[in-house]
């Protein structure tokens, strides 16, 4: 699509749409809003850092490392609001805005790992009053979404190592360019195997509670011409039990550091059927999606949302009123269940310890 709505930059997705760019004056963020596809494609202007905070909450833009880059975004908006703030000030509206936004969505970490590297910047730069501050915060903003990018090209690269040519691939959610700055995590290894002359077609699932695979990985998939089909949550044992599935590979919210994957609600079910069923299955993220400080997959906080996105349907209520409905947005696939985790950094093979990765003699994890 050439017709992006912000001028005077290049988009840094590296595709023809974009999850959220920020414009050449870093004062507005323009995100696609996610929950119109596939059958619209529209971008809201933002200007503010609460207008930031509430498109992410509300699924506007969503996928762990898009989050993170959009907060990222949002503190260049409250860097600008606070430019005229002295020192003390200035760092109490920045920190202020960072927990706006981190409270948006608990489970996705790198939503809190892109605040706190825009919090050490806020802290280094207070003292400098005026455009710098806000500068800074723009250019940090920029890197992080397109180191983003390359890590998403570097895990392709990994991950699609371990696709047989002709292999059809079953993912769950969106972990495509939508998810990310660009390229896409589990897609980045789908579109890398693509890319390396490799024949490769998907199975998209996550058609409840949000759609995610049915409207965004298909909608994605289709633009590249990569053969997708998209099946319903409950379709994929069937498959599998077919011989239709060579293998899994889906995206992380947060990974644990003993490799316990957090993801989209629905993932460990087609974890435990891809194990019965003797197929790998895959995790695919950045290294901004670890947290060396869970230990294990019980210390991830999962995000509750609203049990109207359960009850009804595009607006249209399809539970019997005055029943309720439970709506986490995530559960954890234990890192036994695992076959490799693939990251920018190199391939890991639980069980691990990810603070030790075997890369580690290159120097250690942060
Ligand atoms: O609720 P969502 O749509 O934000 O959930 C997204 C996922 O679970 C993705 O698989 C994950 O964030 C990885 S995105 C590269």
């Amino acid at each position: 699509m050439s017709d992006v709505p912000w001028k005077g930059s290049a988009a840094l997705s590296g595709a023809g749409y974009s999850a959220v760019e920020l414009d050449a004056a870093n004062e507005r963020l323009f995100m696609l809003d996610q929950r119109r596809l596939p059958g619209e494609v529209q971008y809201l202007e933002l200007g503010t850092v609460c207008a930031a905070a509430a498109a992410i909450r509300d699924m506007v833009v969503r996928g762990a490392p898009a989050i993170g880059i959009s907060a990222a975004y949002g503190m260049v908006l409250a860097a600008r609001d606070a430019r005229a703030l002295g020192a003390e000030a200035y760092l109490e509206a920045m920190r202020a805005a960072g927990e706006t936004l981190r409270g948006t969505r608990p489970t996705a970490v790198n939503l809190a790992w892109a605040v706190r590297r825009s919090l050490v910047l806020a802290e280094q730069h207070a003292p400098e009053r005026g455009e710098a501050r806000w500068r800074e915060q723009a250019e940090l903003g920029r890197r992080l979404h397109r180191e983003d990018v390359a890590a998403c090209r570097a895990i392709g690269r990994i991950g699609a190592a371990r696709l047989p040519d002709g292999a059809t691939v079953l993912t769950h959610c969106n972990a495509g360019a939508l998810a990310t700055g660009g390229y896409g995590t589990a897609l980045g290894v789908v579109r890398a195997a693509a890319e390396a002359g490799k024949r490769v077609r998907v199975l998209a699932d996550e058609t409840r509670p949000y759609l995610q695979g049915a409207r965004l990985t298909a909608w994605e998939l289709q633009r590249d011409g990569i053969e997708v089909t998209v099946v319903t949550d409950g379709m994929a044992g069937h498959c599998m039990s077919r011989g239709m599935v060579a293998a899994v590979v889906v995206g992380a919210d947060r990974i644990a550091r003993n490799g316990d994957t957090a993801n989209k609600i629905g993932t460990y079910g087609v974890a435990c059927l891809a194990r019965h069923h003797g197929i790998p299955f895959y995790v695919a993220a950045p290294w901004s999606t670890v947290d060396l400080n869970a230990a294990a997959g019980s210390a991830i906080p999962i995000e509750e949302r609203a049990a109207a996105e359960v009850t009804h349907l595009g607006g249209q209520r399809i539970v019997p009123e005055g029943v309720a409905a439970y709506h986490p947005a995530f559960d954890v696939t234990p890192a036994e269940l695992v076959t490799a985790i693939f990251t920018e950094r190199g391939e890991i093979r639980p069980p691990c310890d990810l603070r030790h990765p075997p890369w580690a003699e290159r120097g250690p994890a942060t």
